[in-house]
């Protein structure tokens, strides 16, 4: 795994931003899989600034969402797709017809995980699956002991997972769903690029564990140790638990020219 430890959320935002911006400019009708929290805003505004300061074209992009909670009505403002609408698509020029995140009101939730499988393969896999950590290592919504292989299903969410998510219910845990649909772990594996980000001294247990422990359904996040082109972009607090800081910090200014990071 590639660790780039930049001094603030905000520059590791741009750094997150550039290399998005980079693979869209590349690939204009490319595939990406986004991710929702606290901890992708950033990068999305920095999207929105390129977008309209720098003309960065989102028309002919496909997307993918990791997950959404089950029983939210679409206009619940916590529900991923108005998240998702209200912090990018609606600030950039995305297609709606091209922005897919699972159905939470699907009543049959395996079809409904199925369709998104299959969607996904229609549209010639993820290029890059943009990714935050839970406080537990969990992406998307895969808690410790998902399975490392899983696919697009139910998951029901634990205690710390909502009560970590409670600040955006207006603090109120009985507003969280138990419930949601995500993409599984072999979903994620199965994108041609991974980008994970983490910010705040509080997911430093969990980037050091995903990063330098053992590959465990324990952690989620460690299995990305086996994926080709995983990258975990990270700010000082969130990097302070990994023991091998020093040599990330020193590949990283020691990158060929050519593997450069720059919109
Ligand atoms: C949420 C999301 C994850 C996200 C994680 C961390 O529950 N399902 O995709 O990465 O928890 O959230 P935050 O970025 O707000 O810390």
């Amino acid at each position: 795994m590639e660790i780039i430890i930049q001094p603030t959320p905000e520059a590791g935002s741009i750094v997150a931003a550039q290399i998005i911006a980079k693979l869209v400019r590349r690939k204009p009708d490319c595939v990406l899989g986004l991710a929702t929290g606290s901890t992708p805003l950033g990068t999305y505004r920095e999207l929105i600034r390129m977008h309209r300061e720098d003309g960065l074209d989102f028309a002919n992009v496909t997307t993918f969402n990791l997950d959404e909670y089950v029983g939210l009505p679409l206009e619940h403002p916590q529900s991923y797709r108005a998240f998702m609408a209200e912090n990018f698509f609606r600030q950039v020029n995305a297609n709606a017809r091209r922005t897919h995140i699972p159905d939470g009101l699907a009543r049959d939730v395996p079809a409904e995980c199925a369709r998104y499988e299959a969607a996904i393969v229609a549209a010639g896999g993820i290029d890059l699956q943009l990714l935050g950590i839970g406080t537990d290592g969990h992406i998307g919504f895969n808690e410790p002991s998902s399975s490392l292989a899983s696919r697009t299903r139910i998951k029901t969410l634990t205690e710390r997972t909502r009560a970590d998510n409670a600040r955006f219910f207006h603090g109120d845990l009985a507003q969280v769903p138990f419930h949601c649909i995500t993409m599984g772990v072999g979903t994620i594996m199965a994108s041609r690029e991974v980008l994970m980000l983490a910010f705040g001294a509080n997911k430093a247990d969990a980037v050091a564990a995903a990063v330098e422990g053992p590959i465990t359904a324990m952690n989620p996040a460690s299995v990305l140790q086996m994926h080709p082109v995983a990258k975990c972009v990270v700010d000082g607090a969130a990097a302070a638990k990994l023991a091998r800081r020093d040599y990330y910090h020193w590949v990283f200014a020691h990158k060929p020219d050519w593997q450069k990071i720059s919109a």
